[in-house]
């Protein structure tokens, strides 16, 4: 699970770094022409196959810990004051990422099938930007993507850190900066992503 967090953790900046060019407030000029070399380009495609597939194995491991941890211990405390020894998101991973599959199912009916049918289909260069401007534009759907992010921000918020030490990296001088990363990286990673709804929903950027 580890394994597979950080590679989603990574595609995560990538993916944030190349939406933020939406900023540049150009028309989506700049955002366009990287989303359509992204898209054309046989390396890029080829992880993107991995990257399916990390968020797939993801899913199954994480299906996987959550019946093993119910099997480990089927009579329940009789006493459990879970909130002395762990965080109630901490304890909420498997509901965090439901709650994002399912935002995620609904983000990609958005854009990658579109992108994908227009690019196959042979149509004309996909304008994606204009795209994003329209789904954008519907307040119910920037309200289902706030939901969604604040579901993202904890699941990193706890993930992050949380696969360094599966790794074994459980020390006292070390936690400590990798927890900081870990909330540093959480925030950035889900403000930028919340702004660019925000952004075309208010008329930030045109
Ligand atoms: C809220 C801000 C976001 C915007 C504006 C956005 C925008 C987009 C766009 C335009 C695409 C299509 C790219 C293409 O097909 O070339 C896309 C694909 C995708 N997005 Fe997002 N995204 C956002 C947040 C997220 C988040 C939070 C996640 C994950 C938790 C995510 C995961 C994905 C995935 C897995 C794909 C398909 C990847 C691919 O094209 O290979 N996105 N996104």
């Amino acid at each position: 699970m580890a394994l597979t967090g950080l590679f989603l953790i990574t595609f995560l900046i990538v993916h944030a770094g190349v939406n933020s060019s939406i900023f540049l407030n150009d028309g989506g000029k700049t955002f366009n022409s990287i989303a359509h070399f992204m898209s054309h380009n046989w390396i890029l495609r080829f992880i993107e196959i991995g990257l399916f597939a990390a968020l797939i194995v993801h899913i199954i491991q994480g299906l996987i810990l959550w019946k093993q941890n119910r099997q480990a211990r089927p009579v329940a405390y009789h006493i459990n004051k879970s909130n002395m020894n762990s965080t109630w998101y901490s304890r909420s991973m498997g509901i965090l990422g439901t709650l994002l599959l399912l935002f995620l199912i609904l983000h990609i009916s958005h854009f990658f099938v579109g992108t994908k049918v227009a690019l196959y289909g042979g149509d004309q260069p996909h304008n994606l930007y204009e795209e994003m401007k329209l789904v954008f534009g519907e307040w119910y759907i920037v309200a289902v993507y706030m939901a969604g992010l604040v579901a993202l921000f904890w699941h990193l918020f706890h993930g992050f850190q949380s696969a360094f030490q599966t790794f074994g990296l459980n020390h006292k001088r070390y936690t400590p900066i990798i927890k900081a990363a870990g909330a540093g990286y959480s925030v950035i990673i889900c403000i930028l992503f919340a702004l660019m709804p925000l952004a075309f929903y208010f008329g930030w950027i045109s």
